[in-house]
């Protein structure tokens, strides 16, 4: 067992929400004890776009650790690491950056997505960088580095393991080896969760609930959710299917028994929407309680925190460097 590896990445983006959680970090938590597992902040990541807004990124690094610390990822088990602080990725991504066709690059599909995005907000003359060009080659460079099996993912990553695969493939042709590993995703089985609007949660939306956020911060944004907008007192029948957020966050957070009875509270006018989301609000803070507990000791003492990511840093270049070694020596580097 855990002979496989796998390696995933988060950009730091600062205090992570409970979208994160449920969609990425609940499922590393359960792979980290079937895999031999690399977790990182993909610090050069965020450099292809926000190269000019570095003012709070180590910040942003060290808040996405505590996040996952906090919610059980586990550095005794688990090499957690910053991308940056492992200059072998680096070196690598120069090696498959040379194999590597550039429409292979050029047809990727979230690199049009952003070039696309970045025009719309900068102009129509805005340019992406060469580092943002050359972003699925750093991410094939990332996986690659430790010839990780499998790369836990969702959805919209896939056409990036997808050109690792490709990259690996012909990296073992030019060499005439066997070398790289042609990873597969695994997907993250997600209870996909939206914001308190409704719409996608995401951190610029401000619809968000952070980790972080207190008990009191948590009900007092549940109560913000929206719920069945054709309900106009508290007594009228309910649509628990018409409740656009508040009775999702039931079927995400409660067990099938409690969600029947708020189901069938709500459809006989038993149940208003207040009372509904702050029973709400009350469950999630339960869920999060512990969670917040371990957020409160390692802000507490962020030593801790620096300490995990230099010595998982230290472990993740080791490991690299077993593996740049012997690319080294099939490309015949001197
Ligand atoms: N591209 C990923 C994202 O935007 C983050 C990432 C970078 C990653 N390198 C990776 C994920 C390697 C998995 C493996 O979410």
């Amino acid at each position: 067992m855990r002979n496989k590896r796998i390696v995933s990445g988060m950009r730091p983006t600062g205090k992570l929400h409970l979208g994160h959680y449920l969609g990425v970090i609940q499922n590393w938590v359960e792979l980290q004890k079937k895999y031999e597992s690399f977790f990182f902040v993909a610090d050069w990541h965020a450099l292809t776009t926000k190269y000019d807004k570095t003012e709070n990124l180590k910040n942003d690094v060290v808040d996405v650790v505590i996040d996952w610390l906090s919610c059980g990822i586990d550095p005794e088990i688990s090499t957690i690491y910053v991308q940056s602080l492992v200059p072998e990725i680096a070196e690598l991504n120069i090696y498959l950056g040379m194999v590597t066709p550039q429409n292979w690059v050029e047809r990727d599909p979230t690199l049009k997505d952003m070039a696309k995005i970045l025009r719309t907000k900068e102009g129509a003359n805005s340019q992406i960088s060469y580092g943002l060009m050359g972003y699925p080659v750093l991410m094939s460079a990332d996986i690659m580095m430790f010839n990780s099996s499998y790369v836990p993912v969702g959805i919209d990553q896939v056409a990036h393991i997808e050109i690792t695969r490709d990259i690996a493939r012909r990296f073992n042709n030019i060499y005439k080896c066997d070398f790289f590993n042609e990873p597969e995703p695994i997907l993250n089985h997600c209870s996909l969760i939206c914001g308190l609007d409704g719409n996608k949660m995401g951190k610029s939306f401000q619809n968000d609930i952070k980790i972080s956020d207190s008990a009191e911060v948590t009900a007092k944004k549940v109560m913000s959710a929206i719920t069945d907008r054709s309900r106009m007192r508290k007594d009228d029948p309910g649509h628990p299917d018409e409740c656009e957020v508040a009775f999702k966050y039931w079927e995400i957070f409660a067990d099938k028994e409690q969600v029947e009875k708020v189901r069938c509270e709500c459809e006989k006018g038993l149940r208003g929407c207040a009372d509904c989301k702050r029973q709400l609000g009350a469950l999630i803070n339960e869920k999060f309680a512990p969670i917040r507990e371990k957020r409160a000791y390692y802000e507490a003492h962020p030593e801790i925190v620096h300490k995990i990511i230099k010595e998982g840093s230290e472990k993740a270049r080791v490991e690299a460097q077993k593996v740049l070694k012997q690319v080294r020596e099939l490309v015949n580097m001197y």
